[in-house]
């Protein structure tokens, strides 16, 4: 019951149930309920913040934490995830977040039945419901309010697994997504619930510009123009960020790269929210581990 694989999973009563849930984490801080229990962070792809931050809530949680080391482990032996699992849960692990390359293989797992309850930290291209849940969390702290929300997501689309959960999520919590980036970045699949628009069009009517991060290493050729020249036409530069509406809020799911997708300056902003996310990651995770265990 407690398993976060996608985010299409999860009905708008239980979205706002992990945000009121976060939002107490936020004060408290800590809690001991769960205390002793046993879970499992298994990280098959680099991650800073979603691993450390899981961490950080797991030990808020006094759990015990188990982390699977991907070189060291016996996957690179050939055993199965699905044997991986089944493994960890006769060594008493009740949750396992899982970061994978290949698509779908959570689902997979949960449609087996597969020992412990699973919480995705990143999936492929496709899936990174956890950043989609903290990201939404910033942005009710700052608006109060997300429906009518218009939020616009730049950049390398195509390769993003945080605008394919991020645009399920917002949509149903009734916001507005453009897309935009480049050309050989678009996702069509995703336009059909989503406008693509220029880049100056998102920069004037947005109330949320979320940049994201060109994924080279999930490219199967290397980009065809410049850094420099890519951040002229499709970063927020400078001069753009200039242009954005007072009251919106920058918004990035890390890490950054400086001086592409975004200016070193407005990294730094104070309209910008990257740390904020950074942040409600450790609130929003503690109230997944929550449902997770209870
Ligand atoms: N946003 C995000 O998933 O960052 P990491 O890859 O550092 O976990």
């Amino acid at each position: 019951m407690g398993d976060i694989t996608e985010i299409k999973q999860l009905t708008k009563g239980e979205v706002e149930g992990l945000l009121e849930a976060a939002e107490r984490w936020r004060k408290v801080g800590q809690g001991r309920e769960f205390a002793g229990r046993t879970v499992a962070n298994l990280f098959f792809e680099p991650s800073t913040r979603t691993h450390f931050s899981f961490m950080a809530a797991q030990q808020r949680l006094g759990l015990h934490i188990l982390n699977l080391n991907q070189g060291h482990s016996s996957t690179t032996k050939g055993e199965t995830l699905y044997d991986t699992l089944q493994t960890l849960a006769a060594l008493g692990v009740e949750v396992a977040v899982i970061r994978m390359k290949e698509e779908g293989v959570l689902r997979t797992m949960r449609e087996q039945g597969v020992g412990p309850t699973l919480i995705s930290g990143g999936e492929g291209t496709s899936s990174h419901p956890t950043q989609a849940l903290l990201d939404l969390l910033t942005i009710k702290q700052h608006f109060g309010e997300v429906k009518g929300l218009k939020v616009a997501m730049v950049g390398d689309v195509a390769h993003s697994r945080v605008v394919h959960s991020n645009l399920s999520l917002l949509k149903k919590m009734g916001a507005t997504v453009l897309l935009s980036g480049p050309e050989a970045m678009r996702a069509p699949a995703l336009e059909k619930e989503a406008s693509y628009v220029s880049i100056d069009e998102a920069v004037e009517t947005a109330d949320v510009m979320m940049m994201l991060r060109v994924q080279l290493e999930r490219h199967q050729q290397a980009l065809p123009l410049s850094v420099e020249t890519y951040h002229q036409r499709y970063g927020l530069t400078l001069e753009r960020g200039e242009r954005l509406q007072s009251h919106s809020i920058i918004m990035h799911p890390g890490p950054v790269n400086r001086g592409v997708e975004i200016a070193d300056y407005w990294v730094e902003h104070e309209r910008t929210k990257i740390l904020a996310q950074v942040q409600n990651g450790l609130w929003m995770r503690m109230a997944v581990m929550e449902r997770a265990l209870s």
